[in-house]
């Protein structure tokens, strides 16, 4: 009976009405004998998830997923049947039995997840420690600048890594071995054999999950230095996975028991979380440094309907944060969006401007929808009858995505006071565009298989070796070549300057380990054989080219900011940002 006797399992379920567990999650409404609202599991506009009182069941007849009371914490909590059965006997007030185990691999790996817990919960006292009594001055002077409270260090159970080997001494003085150790993540061991503490040195947050075990770590550099990661996690174990965990979830939770819970504030920082909590926002959280997952977004639906994304000013206008919000979406949530000042985080307001510029902050919150419209006028440039175009056409995009009219309405409002274009007309194009009148073209470049950044390399070189009509308007000198081979050849062009190339000559050039590729571009065959429009396409490849360019760039800049302590420094990486953005948008 994996693990439980029945008489509990039953007892457990006679006590956990289906209707009232699920009914926490999604809103039902009864209809004949049974209870529909719509799918947690899927996105759908009408409700085709039904629970069954009388039998204790769920099913969808949408996505099919069903199951008992168990089967849908398991799911909708991203637990294993044993957490969720743990979920559900602490919401029902009952004691959890010692577990009878048939089957050995369970029973091995849950010894195993005890084991690990227990270290980790030993480490956790052990750097609680070592800033208390150790020799951590550095660690404290760090804290200090911080202006860290010692209640909220306590709070957090903040501690400290001094050296590599004290954690796994330790360790073995409590008689774990060296493979749980290392099991648990705490400690890593060297090519070498050696045990060592795999955030030495660091100031330490513990990351402890909603059942109030440590499940991880979270350590920073106390001395700023570019050659390391501001910040490292504990790596993925047995207890950990990132996209499943949020920081500061014990706290929430008990929070929400004790005073009730309205909405949740996301953060970026696990130092932020802390900041805000010691400015007294107690209903905070943060994902673990990654952009935020549908299984976290679930969770927190769990605890509040609406949420704050209060990411570092400028920062959200990243693709990879807007994804981030629209998961939080489709799980249901009201998601209203901070805008912080240029280069701050929620931390620096807190400690510059303090609690009450926080607090104005997070009442002038935009909801998603204005937000999005908003990156879109500060990534297009307006003022050009292009940039105009193109963010009329992206608004639209937006706004067609809205399941309300009246916001429907308000956001063509917004947009006409925008551009100047006419309400009317606006209203035109947005039902020409839902109802599929427009249909916008697919650049060409979509068609082409296989490693298409090489292929549009190719294309484009082509196009200035044979020097056709249509390559005059793209200066070549603009476009960054990703290969060896393709450098070479601009160069070439370049140095040619109009004149007419003689493959033979170019060969001579050339290094030998390009003659294959150089012999690809010459043979290309364009439109007479695909049908394409030649000139359309080496646009898109051009634009391909370009675009990769950017995109590397940014994501460069992305870590820059991301390791930048420097509120000047991001300011200045957030500006060049938004510059790199406007020019993705200006292509294609
Ligand atoms: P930030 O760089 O925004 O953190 O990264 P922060 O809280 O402002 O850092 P401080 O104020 O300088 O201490 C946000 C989150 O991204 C992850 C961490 O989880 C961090 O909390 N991160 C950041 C990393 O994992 N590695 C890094 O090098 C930097
Ligand atoms: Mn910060």
């Amino acid at each position: 009976m994996r693990g439980f006797d029945t008489k509990f399992l039953d007892e457990l379920k006679s006590k956990s009405d289906i209707t009232e567990v699920i009914g926490r999650y999604v809103h039902l409404e009864q209809r004949g004998p049974n209870y529909w609202g719509r799918c947690p599991f899927h996105h759908e506009k009408t409700a085709s998830f039904c629970v069954n009182g009388i039998d204790q069941f769920y099913y969808c007849f949408g996505c099919h997923k069903g199951g008992d009371v168990i089967k849908f914490i398991e799911e909708i909590e991203s637990l294993d049947f044993f957490d969720a059965v743990k979920l559900l006997a602490e919401k029902a007030k009952m004691e959890i039995p010692s577990i009878t185990y048939e089957d050995d691999r369970i029973k091995e790996q849950k010894s195993k997840k005890e084991t690990v817990l227990s270290i980790l919960k030993e480490t956790a006292r052990f750097y609680a420690n070592n800033l208390r009594n150790g020799d951590s001055d550095a660690h404290k002077e760090y804290i200090a600048h911080r202006g860290l409270s010692d209640e909220i260090l306590n709070k957090f159970g903040v501690g400290a890594s001094l050296d590599y080997e004290s954690l796994p001494n330790y360790l073995k003085t409590k008689g774990y071995s060296y493979d749980d150790m290392v099991l648990s993540g705490a400690v890593s061991v060297s090519s070498k054999g050696r045990y060592f503490d795999a955030l030495a040195g660091r100031l330490i947050i513990p990351v402890i999950d909603q059942f109030n075990n440590v499940v991880a770590f979270c350590g920073r550099i106390i001395t700023e230095r570019k050659d390391v990661g501001k910040y490292v996690n504990t790596r993925e174990t047995l207890v950990f996975s990132k996209g499943k965990t949020l920081f500061n979830l014990n706290n929430l939770k008990k929070h929400k028991n004790e005073v009730g819970l309205k909405d949740i504030i996301i953060v970026e920082g696990h130092m932020d979380v802390i900041s805000l909590v010691q400015a007294g926002f107690n209903n905070v959280v943060a994902s673990m440094g990654t952009a935020l997952t549908k299984d976290q977004a679930r969770i927190i639906k769990r605890f509040a309907n609406s949420v704050y994304i209060s990411y570092d000013g400028d920062f959200a206008g990243q693709k990879a944060s807007i994804r981030g919000l629209e998961i939080l979406k489709d799980e249901g949530l009201e998601v209203k969006v901070v805008s912080l000042p240029d280069g701050f985080d929620p931390d620096d307001v807190i400690k510059k401007q303090g609690k009450d510029a926080y607090e104005k902050l997070l009442s002038e919150a935009k909801l998603l929808i204005d937000f999005k419209l908003d990156i879109l006028k500060r990534t297009f440039d307006i003022g050009t009858v292009d940039g105009k175009r193109k963010f009329i056409k992206e608004s639209l995009r937006v706004i067609a995505s809205s399941e309300s009219a009246s916001e429907k309405e308000d956001l063509l409002k917004a947009v006409r006071d925008m551009t100047g274009i006419t309400y009317e007309s606006l209203k035109r194009e947005l039902s020409d565009f839902e109802n599929g009148v427009v249909r916008t073209e697919a650049p060409i470049i979509e068609t082409i298989t296989g490693d298409r950044l090489s292929q549009a390399e190719k294309y484009v070189l082509h196009g200035y070796l044979f020097n056709k009509s249509y390559v005059k308007d793209v200066d070549i000198k603009s476009i960054e070549f990703p290969t060896a081979t393709g450098k070479f050849l601009q160069q070439y062009v370049v140095k040619e300057n109009g004149n007419l190339i003689k493959p033979n000559l170019v060969f001579d050039c050339a290094d030998e380990s390009m003659h294959d590729d150089i012999k690809e571009i010459f043979k290309i065959e364009l439109a007479e054989n695909k049908g394409l429009d030649e000139e359309r396409f080496f646009k898109d490849c051009v634009n391909s080219l370009k675009t990769e360019t950017i995109d590397k760039k940014i994501d460069n800049l992305t870590k820059l900011y991301k390791s930048a302590t420097d509120i000047d420094e991001r300011k200045a990486i957030a500006s060049e940002l938004k510059e790199l953005m406007i020019a993705k948008n200006g292509l294609n």
